[in-house]
């Protein structure tokens, strides 16, 4: 293992009872000092990992490795990790230093010790002075920053965090993922922060792992995750997506909408069925026979910084269109892309036999 792998998950299936699993031999490797996130819907199993990391709960099957040691038994007391949660889970009895100071008064940590590390805490959060407060008078913000305060005294290796910012209105919750992201580089441990907000997601993180059922559709940078989507659950997940049914032909060569188009793609089967992914900021408008698609304008909403345009080709697909031109409904205009706004995907690919296929083309492209 990489000296720079921090947690290891081998193979890790958690299930209760006889429901499916809960999560379905996941296997991913956390690196040291980085910002990670897991994206996904309800219910993927995005606080279960949380809870196998910081040992509150135990894989059915498979490993999960700390700093390269096996710890699926180990009590939660003993890993260098603390959790931030949703609710905060703050002691409402107790002032903000003694919330702060109360895991090191549990090591039985000296008293000149424990004022000297709270003060740090709450200085990195922006809460100097603040010690004297009681819970229910500091904000919602205020209260996840002496949640994290509370978590980070401690001096973790990992933080993790479980939706932290899901209660906090609109702009409290931008100026929270500067802040969080701010804080991760300055004390440069690691973090794992859950969220199924995907623009928070792509704004935040180093790495993304984006789940669905249970298991990891696909993990990588956002640009990777956005620009190359493996499957049609991470397109429509993240970001707006047009996916239309196409036949790949050949090398750099796909059909859809009844046409054929140059691509950047290549390595597939001749006339293998695929999905062709567009981003709607990738559609130009034009004047009708300019275009390389010709669609019909069916409904149009403003956004604020950009037209949101609905409109249908003649093979009934739907082409959603972000653009700063206005058009009118029933308008019949054209559509211009670029080969590289054209993404390919093999149906039902997995992210394994993806990375295989680009491995591939990598070495076609070496030898060349
Ligand atoms: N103790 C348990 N017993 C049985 N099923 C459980 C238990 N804990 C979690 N589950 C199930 O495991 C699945 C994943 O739960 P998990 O809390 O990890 O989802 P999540 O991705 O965090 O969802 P959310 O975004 O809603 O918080 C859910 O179907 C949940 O009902
Ligand atoms: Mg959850």
């Amino acid at each position: 293992m990489d000296k720079n792998t921090i947690i290891r998950f081998e193979h890790v299936t958690k299930q209760y009872d006889d429901d499916p699993p809960v999560l379905d031999d996941v296997s991913f490797e956390i690196e040291r000092g980085k910002f990670y996130t897991l994206l996904g819907p309800s219910g993927c199993g995005k606080t279960t990992i949380l809870r196998l990391i910081a040992g509150f709960t135990e894989p059915t099957e498979g490993n999960i490795y700390f700093n390269g040691k096996v710890i699926n038994n180990v009590p939660p007391n003993q890993r260098q990790v603390n959790t931030v949660f949703q609710d905060y889970a703050l002691f409402p009895h107790l002032n903000v230093f003694e919330n702060v100071a109360f895991g090191l008064r549990i090591k039985k940590m000296k008293e000149s010790e424990i004022e000297v590390k709270v003060k740090e805490a709450l200085r990195f959060v922006n809460l100097e002075g603040y010690e004297n407060r009681e819970i229910n008078e500091m904000s919602g913000g205020q209260r996840q920053r002496v949640a994290i305060a509370r978590a980070i005294v401690n001096e973790p290796e990992v933080l993790l965090l479980d939706e932290p910012l899901s209660a906090l209105d609109l702009k409290l919750r931008t100026e929270m993922q500067y802040e969080l992201r701010e804080l991760q580089r300055r004390l440069g441990i690691t973090f794992i922060f859950v969220t199924h907000d995907q623009e928070e997601a792509l704004a935040m993180s180093d790495e993304i792992f984006v789940l669905n059922k249970g298991k990891i559709q696909q993990s990588g940078t956002p640009t990777d995750i956005y620009d190359e989507p493996i499957n049609r659950f991470v397109a429509e997940f993240i970001g707006e997506s047009n996916i239309v049914p196409g036949k790949m032909i050949k090398d750099f060569l796909v059909e859809f909408a009844g046409k054929q188009f140059e691509c950047v793609d290549q390595g597939f089967h001749p006339n293998e069925p695929v999905e062709i992914v567009i981003r709607p900021e990738d559609l130009e408008i034009t004047k009708r026979d300019h275009g390389k698609l010709q669609v019909r304008v069916d409904s149009l909403l403003f956004r604020g910084v950009h037209y949101e345009i609905c409109c249908y080709d003649q093979d009934g697909n739907e082409w959603l269109v972000h653009s700063t031109k206005k058009v009118g409904v029933g308008d019949e205009i054209g559509l211009h892309f670029d080969p590289e706004a054209i993404h390919v995907m093999r149906l039902g690919e997995t992210e394994e036999e993806f990375e295989k296929r680009l491995g591939a083309y990598h070495e076609v492209n070496h030898e060349k």
